[in-house]
């Protein structure tokens, strides 16, 4: 049975309104038929709004190195367990290339905070991808300097993903010692000034973490007015303060990827890793909600096992040659295509 209020709260949001924060976490909360009903209006903002391709962004894992400690990750800098590497500028810049000619659009260089790789060897890397390629450049490299960001921007880097992790101040803080979410959105607002596609986003089922939190996780990345939103569950990692807290759960991220698609219509959404690495078809689920994105690791191999954010991650034994038609049999079984060119915001090509 479907309330005759959600089916009205469900038409609203699909035609755009400003929804409040009870409003979204009544949806944030759907189950059952209501759930279906609200999944279906997501998936029709998306075929509206973005179309029926799906946009492949290769990551570069190319580093682990990190000086941050957050508590959920599995790379944190406490954990001994972890092998550290980091990739060469070559290997970097091959990696891009392999993913040009596997047909990729566009890229994103992901590592730890720090200086794995120092501000300008990283500005050479994205002015060297941009000369020898036509693939949009992303950077997800955490917290740095106004001046990074900038430099970065001048070499020719199109996008930055940095996920604002949680709108909870408090919980911020708790799980990113020394770290406040204040400093994240002020990060985001500098790399907004610099001319970026800015992409935020947000952990589900973050221990002390509540619907409510959530429905203000929607409403910081729509009062950001992201171009890209990632979404993806909390999964306990071992050697980390939380590897025994309860995961997110599938149902509760779903909901909270339809209701992005539905909140800011124009933003690209990834069917993230995470959701693929905790349910077999996750990453078809999302797509089916509101998504529209799929990020195939094109990490080297050999360093894909030492960039486990959380356990059982898809993909660890692959090499891009193999996740390239994966992905493409998985965007096609769900009755899409593969979108080609760089994939940027419609807000830039209009
Ligand atoms: N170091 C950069 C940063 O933190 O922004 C970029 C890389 S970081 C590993 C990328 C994302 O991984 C984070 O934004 C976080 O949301 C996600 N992540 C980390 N640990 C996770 C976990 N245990 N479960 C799910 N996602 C996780
Ligand atoms: Fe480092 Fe990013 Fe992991 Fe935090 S989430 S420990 S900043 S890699
Ligand atoms: Fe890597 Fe399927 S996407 S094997």
């Amino acid at each position: 049975m479907i309330r005759q209020e959600v089916l009205a709260l469900i038409a609203r949001a699909e035609a755009g309104a400003d929804l409040s924060r009870d409003e979204l976490t009544c949806l944030l909360s759907l189950g059952g038929e209501e759930q279906k009903a609200l999944f279906a209006a997501a998936d029709r903002v998306r075929a509206r709004v973005m179309g029926d391709g799906v946009h492949l962004r290769g990551l570069i894992e190319f580093s682990n190195i990190c000086r941050m400690d957050c508590c959920y990750c599995g790379i944190r800098r406490s954990n001994r367990h972890v092998r550290r590497y980091r990739m060469t500028p070559e290997e970097i810049v091959a990696a891009a290339q392999g993913a040009w000619r596997l047909g990729y659009g566009s890229v994103v260089l992901q590592s730890g905070e720090g200086d794995a790789l120092d501000p300008e060897e990283l500005a050479g890397v994205v002015r060297q991808i941009k000369a020898t390629t036509p693939l949009a450049v992303t950077l997800s490299v955490g917290e740095r300097t106004r001046e990074e960001y900038a430099l970065w921007r001048e070499a020719g880097a199109d996008r930055f993903l940095l996920r604002h992790e949680t709108a909870d101040p408090e919980l911020f803080a708790r799980l990113r010692p020394g770290r406040r979410l204040e400093q994240r959105i002020q990060c985001l607002l500098w790399l907004r000034e610099l001319g970026y596609q800015v992409g935020s986003g947000f952990m589900v089922g973050l221990p002390g973490q509540t619907v409510g939190t959530l429905a203000d996780d929607i409403l910081l990345l729509k009062r950001l007015n992201v171009e890209m939103a990632g979404i993806g569950p909390f999964i306990p990692a071992p050697h980390t303060p939380l590897a025994d807290a309860a995961p997110g759960t599938v149902e509760q991220t779903l909901n909270a990827v339809a209701c992005v698609r539905l909140s800011i219509q124009d933003a690209h959404v990834p069917a993230t890793t995470a959701l693929g690495s905790i349910h077999p078809r996750g990453r078809q689920l999302a797509l089916a909600c509101g998504a529209n994105v799929i990020m195939p690791n094109v990490t080297p191999g050999k360093y894909r096992e030492h960039y486990q954010l959380y356990p059982n991650k898809i993909c660890l034994r692959e090499e891009p040659e193999q996740c390239e038609p994966c992905v493409a049999a998985l965007i096609v079984g769900e009755g899409r295509f593969v979108a080609t060119g760089p994939g940027h915001s419609p807000r830039w090509t209009a």
